[in-house]
């Protein structure tokens, strides 16, 4: 087991410079414990598990496999990134496992957002086995743990063991390329190593994804409306120049209904509640300001391009009171 820690006096990654030789230091490292073994990865298109795959393609290529589940509750046009980045771009040895129909199947009905963590943790460990039982001679698990992780998880905030619930025959030994890195440390590396900056700069997104946005019993329809009206709010936030500006955005879909009018026609729609917050670490946070020609863009796009939508509403509570998730 890698279990190395990061030195106390060791120099913040800032640079460019620095970032490429701590790639080439990695990659000797990497060479070095793995030699001819083979290692299998959960690649989830997330900044970390994207720079350690990348990391660990540039060291020993072929002898990486990489397993992308789609477990249906991911945002927008993320699968195919992953796909096109690390199969077509890299590429990379990468097993594509459609486990939508599954995931939602398990989860229909589960109301309880506990409940619903529960189902889509253990499930998520279930297809990851199955498809590890598949390949031959692996001896290592790459794991995109990162420094703040170790310190949650000793200061007894946060349990952190991605792998942890991976049965008795499968406990491999891990590499953790980038353990010792802070967030905006792991960014650069990304960099250097040359992922794209929609990947590098991915504002943070729940192990749950949108199942934690749809809030009780998830139905694929009010999903899809979760999915399509958080594409429209990150194309237009993009637009609007606040893409990096702002430190988490996203949209919710309630499940209730409300009165409108389309055409004459009276109307029963769901309403999509936009959450745009700011914040160091997470901890607590304020609201965006965002402007008002926005918010009425923000309302046209989703009113009209959204099924099933007939409202867009703002949130405009902090944490605390409320988290930045509504589950
Ligand atoms: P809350 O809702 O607790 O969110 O104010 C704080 C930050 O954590 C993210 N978050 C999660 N991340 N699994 C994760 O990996 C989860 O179950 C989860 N719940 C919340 C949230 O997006 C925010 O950045």
């Amino acid at each position: 087991m890698m279990l190395e820690s990061r030195p106390e006096n060791m120099k913040r990654i800032d640079s460019p410079e620095l970032a490429q030789a701590y790639v080439e230091e990695r990659i000797a490292m990497l060479r070095e414990q793995i030699g001819e073994k083979k290692v299998l990865l959960a690649l989830s298109g997330g900044v970390d598990s994207s720079v350690v795959a990348a990391l660990l393609i540039r060291a020993i290529g072929k002898q990486l496999t990489c397993v992308h589940v789609n477990h249906g509750l991911l945002r927008k046009g993320e699968p195919e990134q992953v796909i096109r980045v690390f199969r077509e771009e890299m590429n990379a040895n990468l097993i594509y496992v459609d486990a939508v129909d599954r995931f939602l199947d398990k989860l229909a009905g589960v109301a309880d957002p506990e409940q619903k963590r529960r189902v889509i943790g253990r499930e998520f460990i279930e297809v990851f086995a199955e498809e590890a039982r598949k390949l031959d001679g692996i001896s290592f698990l790459g794991q995109g743990t990162i420094w703040p992780d170790i310190l949650e998880s000793e200061a007894g905030i946060k349990a952190h063991h991605n792998a942890g619930g991976l049965p008795e025959d499968l406990r491999f030994e891990l590499v953790e390329p980038v353990r010792i890195l802070f967030k905006d440390e792991v960014r650069m590396v990304g960099r250097a190593l040359g992922l794209p900056e929609s990947m590098v700069e991915r504002q943070p997104f729940p192990g749950p994804g949108l199942g934690v946005r749809c809030p009780g019993a998830i139905t694929r329809d009010r999903l899809e409306a979760v999915r399509e009206s958080d594409a429209i709010l990150r194309e237009e936030f993009a637009a609007a120049g606040l893409a990096g500006k702002v430190w988490q955005y996203f949209t919710v879909v309630p499940d209730f209904r409300s009165t409108g009018i389309r055409e004459g026609k009276r109307t029963f729609e769901w309403p999509v509640i936009v959450r745009a917050i700011n914040t160091t670490d997470a901890m607590s946070a304020t609201v965006e300001e965002l402007p008002f020609a926005l918010m009425q863009k923000l309302v046209s796009r989703i009113t009209n391009e959204v099924k099933g939508v007939n409202r867009v509403l703002y949130d405009f509570t902090p944490k605390p009171c409320a988290t930045i998730e509504y589950e």
